[in-house]
């Protein structure tokens, strides 16, 4: 009938589940219509008004309202949650909150950790309006300045059983990006495209689920405008898009608990979503540095020699990294006697060289070591922290020492028994920040060593497309039994979990900020750790597609986030690890690592023409560590992102829309760096305005095009927007050394003459510097031929230190003379064909106000 009559590209599948004949199909209520192929729209869809629930009156609650909704007509799933609890709330203008529950009898809910602080905008008007369909229940809602739609869920049924909640909405436009983890481009493809969330070790490949679930997704609207979409959801996600355009949710238990963020532009839209899920937290200031690891530093010896050799071919360097080689037979809090004996001396050594040192933890427990010979896992069958099995036994799976328990970080004791493995170790190897790897969690055999009890967990009636074909696949007996709730619930937070654990334990025994590293995320974990992007292969189109995996984790609230350098599975090449290493010196965290087997990839083990490429790529990084450091000071107080695609700066900018393979840091310094093999020159978007190259100045004055930019081996390119100041610090072979030096200041003039630029500055290690007021805080402005400092906050952490130059950009002619807080200066050079003014040699106190002029 007319009802089935819809453009294919609008038909919502009504099998998801199984392939269903005409006649299953016409038994479900739906409509039939074959069409060529196999992939595309749904033969079986539904027809429109489709049955579902039907909602009562709307009544007001303390914070918005409520209706109840219940269904008549049983849905096809088993289980159906026949009626149900509709609630909802205006959090804040721009934030709009649903949720749908089952009012009879509680189901499982996330929790996020505690602590998130509640930032709430001074009340304006809100952004959107709702309106409601009743039978079958649907909602749409608009945004309040142009009608648009937002979200309508009208288009398809919501349905609502025990192990299956789907909810579908139109979306206002195709431009879409997020619900992480996955191997893609920025912006997604709609084209039928399922996306599953499901943490998994699993190497970064097309069309599978990775390490991280994060169902959030950001949509770019017609006119520069944006709205943002999160799920609290922790169940396995299938998220379906169409080319309607349209989305589906399909999560497998758990409760619809969403949040609709209307920015009204890219940027609010992430502070939004993040005053949901958490800001992230500040780093220290040496992790922005760079770290080297490899699988494979098999002994004390060959890790030191490592550092020396990066030493004295002068590659700046902060943090020696060692991976499972240190521990004795694998067991995580121990280090082999005979090969790494004395690690504690090595640590000792990297410290007084001012470096740190980073090791792995795995979060498998060792289960089948003599009694009494591994504190770890007695101590922790003592306390009982481990996860059990259906049957009540502790889980056993396998990882690198073989048969392990998996700790239960949802239980308070084992967060106090992580803090005492922690401590113990940690008094011995004084580590400076902890990689926590595995943690999907990962096992080597499917669900247990006993396998898994059969029943609807292990076997949901729905299962998304998952790498492996099964939930555990991979991981853990989804009947597997945590404190809060069941491993099928709480799979999906397994890394957040340990991340907070191990975050707040570093905390105590450090009492300093402290540094994690995971792989595997959920929404919030930036508020405790870095993520980096798991094992990359080491090619160019791994390269490529790191970029937008490091931006989309930017979006997700986690700003501390790079690639495997050089990539971490197969032999990398020099070309290609250059190539790498000029775009990992902007991944915000900058680590090269490689598997076991590979051949070397540490800078040193080059040709010198490759050494001298990446020297000054990493001596490029460490200048602007004072600008980074400031980039992500505004990350953890205003949930601005560090590493930021295009379109969050140039929301109304078409071109910007789909860029992935350039980025920028913060508003002001745009990336482009060469993606491809033999390429010495590369097609580079500049959005309208003036851009100047970082390297010498040079001007480029673009209508919002492409242009074609040099870059030989040896240069990765990096442009300064008009109008912004950046400041720097001459490089040195350690933060900790480059933090003393003299800075500099990168002045980008607008066309009427004019920048702004700001520094933020504290001891870099100490906790809740800017929450305690304990900063420094500068902030530059240029204008009428002069650059003047404002120290609008000092702690004493500049004293001592100075300015000692800039780069001014853009300075229309030659200047007669310069003078530096009312002196003349007489290092100064001036390039007329860049309108490039250099001043060197002024030693300007940096807390104190200064002012440069020319004339
Ligand atoms: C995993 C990690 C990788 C690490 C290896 C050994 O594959 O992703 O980074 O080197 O385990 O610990």
């Amino acid at each position: 009938g007319d009802t089935c009559s819809m453009a294919p590209e609008s038909r919502f599948d009504c099998a998801r589940d199984r392939l269903l004949s005409r006649g299953e199909c016409a038994e479900r209520g739906c409509c039939y219509d074959p069409l060529p192929g196999s992939a595309g729209p749904p033969w079986c869809f539904y027809p429109s008004l489709y049955p579902g629930y039907e909602m009562g009156p709307l009544t007001p609650t303390p914070r918005g309202e409520e209706a109840s909704l219940t269904r008549a007509i049983p849905s096809h799933l088993p289980g159906d949650i026949t009626s149900l609890q509709l609630e909802v709330s205006e959090e804040t203008a721009g934030c709009f909150h649903l949720t749908l529950k089952d009012p009879s009898s509680p189901r499982y809910e996330v929790k996020l950790p505690p602590g998130v602080p509640q930032r709430k905008t001074a009340d304006k008007d809100v952004l959107f309006s709702t309106e409601y369909q009743s039978d079958p229940f649907g909602f749409i809602m608009r945004r309040k300045s142009n009608g648009r739609v937002i979200v309508n869920t009208t288009v398809a049924p919501l349905l609502f059983a025990d192990q299956y909640l789907q909810m579908s909405t139109a979306l206002a436009s195709p431009h879409v990006s997020g619900l992480g983890e996955h191997y893609s481009s920025l912006l997604l493809d709609l084209n039928w495209t399922s996306l599953t969330l499901w943490n998994r070790d699993m190497a970064p490949h097309a069309d599978a689920n990775l390490y991280g679930s994060h169902p959030f997704y950001i949509v770019q609207e017609q006119d520069g405008l944006a709205h943002g979409v999160f799920l609290l959801n922790s169940n396995a996600i299938e998220v379906v898009l169409q080319p309607t355009p349209a989305l589906t949710w399909v999560a497998i238990g758990g409760v619809l608990d969403l949040y609709v963020f209307l920015g009204p532009d890219p940027r609010s839209v992430i502070r939004q979503y993040l005053r949901v899920i958490g800001y992230p937290m500040m780093p220290p200031y040496w992790s922005l540095g760079f770290h080297l690891c490899r699988w494979g530093y098999t002994t004390t010896a060959t890790t030191r020699r490592v550092a020396q050799r990066m030493r004295n071919a002068t590659f700046p360097m902060d943090v020696q990294w060692n991976d499972l080689d240190y521990a004795n037979k694998d067991r995580v809090f121990t280090f082999d006697p005979w090969r790494f004996g004395d690690l504690p001396e090595m640590v000792e050594e990297f410290h007084k060289s001012g470096m740190k040192y980073i090791l792995i933890l795995d979060p498998g427990i060792s289960s089948t070591s003599p009694p009494g010979t591994y504190f770890p896992f007695d101590d922790g069958l003592r306390r009982d922290v481990f996860i059990k099995n259906a049957t009540g036994h502790i889980l056993i799976g396998k990882v690198w020492p073989g048969p392990t328990a998996f700790p239960d970080f949802t239980n308070p004791e084992t967060g106090r028994w992580w803090e005492d493995c922690i401590r113990e170790f940690h008094s011995k190897v004084p580590v400076d920040g902890l990689w926590i790897d595995m943690n999907e969690p990962a096992s080597f055999v499917q669900g247990s060593s006993e396998g898994c009890p059969d029943g609807d967990l292990e076997n949901p009636p729905y299962t998304p497309r998952v790498v492996g074909g099964k939930l555990n696949s991979g991981t853990l007996c989804m009947s597997a039994q945590q404190k809060l709730s069941t491993h099928y619930n709480l799979h999906n937070m397994y890394g957040l979990t340990e991340a907070c654990a191990t975050h707040s334990a570093l905390v105590k025994v450090r009492e300093k900020r402290p540094f994690v590293l995971s792989r595997s995320s959920f929404p919030g974990i930036g508020r405790f750790s870095a993520v980096w992007t798991g094992d990359v292969r080491s090619d160019w189109e791994q390269l490529r597609y790191s970029i937008p995996a490091v931006l989309r984790f930017g979006l997700f609230g986690v700003p501390l986030v790079g690639a495997d350098i050089c990539g971490f599975g197969g032999n990398t090449n020099e070309e290609l690890c250059v190539r790498w290493m000029q775009l990992g010196a902007f991944y915000p965290f900058m680590r090269n690592h490689n598997d076991k087997s590979n051949a070397p990839q540490e800078p040193y083990v080059f040709g010198q023409k490759a050494q001298a490429a990446m020297r000054s790529a990493l001596n490029l990084r460490y200048s602007l560590l004072p600008f980074l450091y400031t980039l992500f000071h505004h990350a953890h107080t205003a949930a601005a992102t560090v590493a930021r695609p295009l379109f969050m700066e140039f929301p109304s900018d078409e071109n910007c829309r789909a860029i992935d393979r350039q980025f920028l840091w913060g508003s002001s310094l745009l990336i482009s760096p060469v993606l491809e093999r033999g390429a010495v020159e590369l097609a580079a978007y500049l959005p309208s305005g003036t851009w100047y190259s970082l390297h010498n100045g040079q001007p480029f004055y673009s209508k919002g095009q492409y242009l074609l930019l040099p870059a030989p081996l040896d240069t990765i390119n990096a442009h300064v927007r008009e109008g912004h100041i950046i400041p720097q610090q001459e490089p040195a072979l350690t933060s900790t050394a480059s933090r003393r030096n003299p800075f500099f200041l990168t002045v980008a003039l607008s066309t009427g003459g004019w920048a702004w630029g700001d520094l933020f500055w504290d001891d870099g290690d100490t906790l809740n510097t800017f929450e305690g007021g304990n900063y420094c805080y500068v902030i530059f402005t240029a204008g009428q031929s002069q650059v003047v400092s404002d120290p609008t906050r000092l702690n004493g952490a500049l004293d001592g230190l100075v300015l000692g130059g800039l780069q001014v950009f853009g300075v229309p002619s030659p200047p007669l003379y310069v003078l530096a807080n009312g002196r003349k200066v007489w290092d100064f050079t001036y390039r007329s064909d860049t309108k490039l003014l250099t001043v060197t040699n002024i030693a300007l106190p940096m807390s104190e106000v200064f002012t440069v002029q020319w004339a």
